[in-house]
């Protein structure tokens, strides 16, 4: 059966953090749009340059451009036999259009985590947050080293950490994707985690709130 999991969550409360650390141990692929984003930019690919004003802005990217690169991401091998999403969907619209995509798939249900930070919390995460200039992942808080341990890379804010552009972020959030959330709500297999504890008690509650909806979706079947 495939574990195809959705980490859900305000800018900044721990999506990609949960995320990498889920697919690593679980043996699947993480996609996060965001990441693919800021790689397409730093590679100067053409789409890219026009998504990245949007992300500096805080806005969010057209539907049509993430879906497309989902539905591509989707198809690769890796992800036949389950995945973790980090940061879509974003909108209902992109939501509707996994829908679509997984019946194509002929795939198992999502099983959708919301991970839940207070906004002061999330104000101050991101003021805090470093990321590698060179290959975008997040400084570890609790290290003191100067350069990224994977490429050597000096850490640097990320372009759309400044306070206004978080506000703006924050504000998207609630008016696009909090409406993600009511469209998965009563299904069988959503989930709701406390982000505002410990990143290894975060982990440990997910995993058991993903094993027991894979456990529900099971007996749905
Ligand atoms: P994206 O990269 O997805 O940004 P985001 O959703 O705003 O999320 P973040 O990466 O800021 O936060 P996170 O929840 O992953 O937290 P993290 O683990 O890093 O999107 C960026 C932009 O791309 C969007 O604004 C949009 O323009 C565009 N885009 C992307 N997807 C799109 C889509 N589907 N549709 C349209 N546009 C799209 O953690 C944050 C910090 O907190 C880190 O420093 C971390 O170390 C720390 N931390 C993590 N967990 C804890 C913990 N438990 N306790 C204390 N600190 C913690």
């Amino acid at each position: 059966m495939g574990l195809n999991v959705i980490m859900m969550g305000p800018p900044g409360a721990g999506k990609g953090t949960q995320a990498e650390r889920f697919a690593r141990e679980r043996g699947l692929p993480k996609i996060s749009t965001g990441d693919m984003l800021r790689e397409a930019v730093r590679e100067g690919h053409p789409i890219a340059l026009q998504a990245k004003e949007r992300m500096d802005r805080g806005e969010l990217v057209d539907d049509e451009t993430i879906i497309a690169i989902v539905r591509d991401r989707l198809a690769k091998p890796d992800a036949s036999r389950g995945f973790v999403l980090d940061g879509f969907p974003r909108t209902v619209a992109q939501a509707e259009a996994l829908d679509r995509i997984m019946t194509e798939r002929g795939d198992d249900p999502l099983i959708v985590v919301d991970v839940e930070v207070p906004q002061e919390q999330l104000v101050q995460r991101l003021a805090m947050r470093r990321v590698c200039a060179k290959c975008g992942i997040n400084a570890d808080p609790k290290s003191s080293a100067p350069v990224c341990p994977k490429c050597g890379g000096g850490f640097v804010q990320r372009t759309d950490d400044n306070k206004d552009v978080v506000l703006e972020r924050l504000g998207v959030y609630h008016r696009s994707t909090k409406p993600v959330l009511e469209y998965y709500r009563e299904r069988p297999t959503f989930r709701v985690v406390n982000g505002a504890q410990p990143a290894d008690r975060v982990a440990h509650e997910l995993d058991a709130l993903i094993d027991d909806a894979a456990g529900a979706r099971a007996e749905s079947l």
